[in-house]
């Protein structure tokens, strides 16, 4: 047995002749195992994470992830950049440049409002770091695009935020469509029924929610775009959007009811619908079927599995097994009742992206179409006229 410090060399690979490492962690403990035999000892990447609300979880996704060390955090609130600091033993910034001529920091988290994202991932990447940016990536298109511009010139990595990508439910529904077993999709809906108290709205951390220039619109685009994406990780890109949406339970300026009809490039109708006027918050509810099939999910529970080639109900008795119950919170009515699972895989990922010199599996890239819908959704809300997506 070793210490991990004697595979942590200052950024470099290192090659050990007598030990290799099997990781058997579980997401909430690192525990490695070294067995005799001559393999590459992966380095340990440190991480550096800015804005600690839902920095939070990133920092315990840090923590419980392999080969990834918090070095520092960061925030201008020094309350909370102190209490972080103190939890984890890590260097604290108070300012963000500084933490970028960190140089033991190779990844920087951005969790802090969404309208400052592309700008600090630019940033970051213009010192030097890989990129981890919370969702959505910006709160425009265009500004996600300068953002990808940014890793493409400083070569590298940049990562977005959609955990719901990592959820076992949702990588079976994606592969039962794509392996045909719904067959034609038809109807694509998801509805987002939840609440907020005008107090989230509120207090310093509280009122940039709901503006245009800073949160980029309200329930749609915090929290329904990982409705969104997963609605289009389903079922492929969307062509064009008519919708409406308004204020009516908040003081806030943005929204918090929008209502869409969505048409799909591969032919597919659906309703999407996002809210925080929903009380006390209900269930997430995603609908899917298709020519051969119907799928019906709520937040992380399977409602429904009924697909047409499935005729002895073996697959559906297997699925109603592993994800028909589902306990615990979510984050219908709190926010921070999410859980850094999801975030653990991505930083994990993104570890072996750099490791490997590959692409992350939920790049900032396929991060951006989300943005696109939901801004066509704000755009043909104002216009009343239909848009139609390249
Ligand atoms: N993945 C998820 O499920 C999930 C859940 C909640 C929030 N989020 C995202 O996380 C981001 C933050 O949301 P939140 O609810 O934590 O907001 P928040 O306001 O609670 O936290 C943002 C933090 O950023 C800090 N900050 C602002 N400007 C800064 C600067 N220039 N330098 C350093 N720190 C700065 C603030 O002081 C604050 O502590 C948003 O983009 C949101 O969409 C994602």
């Amino acid at each position: 047995m070793v210490s991990q410090e004697s595979f942590v060399n200052e950024g470099r690979l290192t090659r050990s002749r007598r030990l290799s490492m099997i990781n058997i962690g579980s997401l909430d403990e690192k525990i490695v195992l070294f067995m005799e035999g001559e393999v590459r000892m992966p380095r340990e990447i440190g991480f550096g994470v800015v804005g600690l609300g839902m920095g939070k979880h990133h920092c315990k996704a840090i923590d419980a992830a392999p080969n990834a060390k918090l070095i520092a955090v960061c925030d201008v609130d020094e309350e909370r950049l102190e209490r972080m600091t103190q939890q984890y033993g890590c260097k604290g910034y108070r300012l963000y440049a500084e933490m970028l001529v960190d140089p033991e920091i190779q990844v920087v988290n951005i969790a802090t409002p969404s309208g400052m994202h592309a700008e600090m991932g630019i940033q970051a990447a213009d010192a030097g770091k890989h990129v981890i940016v919370e969702k959505p990536a910006d709160i425009a298109p265009q500004r996600v695009d300068s953002l990808i511009e940014a890793g493409r010139r400083n070569k590298v990595k940049m990562a977005g935020i959609f955990q719901s990508r990592f959820e076992p439910l949702n990588i079976r529904i994606r592969e039962a469509i794509q392996q045909g077993k719904m067959g034609d999709l038809v109807g694509v809906h998801g509805h987002l029924p939840w609440y907020r108290a005008q107090s989230y709205f509120e207090g310093p951390h509280g009122s940039w929610k709901g503006t245009w220039n800073m949160d980029g619109g309200g329930s749609l685009m915090n929290q329904g775009v990982h409705t969104v994406d997963l609605l289009q990780w389903f079922a492929g890109p969307v062509s064009e959007v008519s919708a409406f949406f308004g204020v009516f339970g908040h003081d806030i300026e943005a929204e918090d009811h929008a209502v869409a009809v969505l048409r799909y490039q591969c032919g597919a109708m659906g309703t999407l619908y996002t809210t925080t006027c929903c009380y006390p918050g209900l269930n997430q509810r995603i609908t899917l079927f298709g020519t051969k099939g119907t799928i019906v999910k709520e937040e992380g529970q399977l409602k429904v599995w009924k697909v047409m080639e499935d005729v002895d109900g073996a697959i559906e008795r297997e699925m109603m097994d592993l994800y028909g119950e589902k306990k615990g919170q979510n984050a219908s009515a709190d926010p921070m009742a999410v859980g850094f699972d999801g975030h653990t895989q991505i930083v994990m990922d993104l570890v072996e992206a750099i490791e490997k010199d590959r692409e992350p599996t939920l790049s900032v890239t396929q991060a951006k179409h989300a943005v696109e819908i939901v801004c066509a959704v704000y755009q043909a809300g104002r216009t009343g006229q239909s848009v139609r997506l390249a």
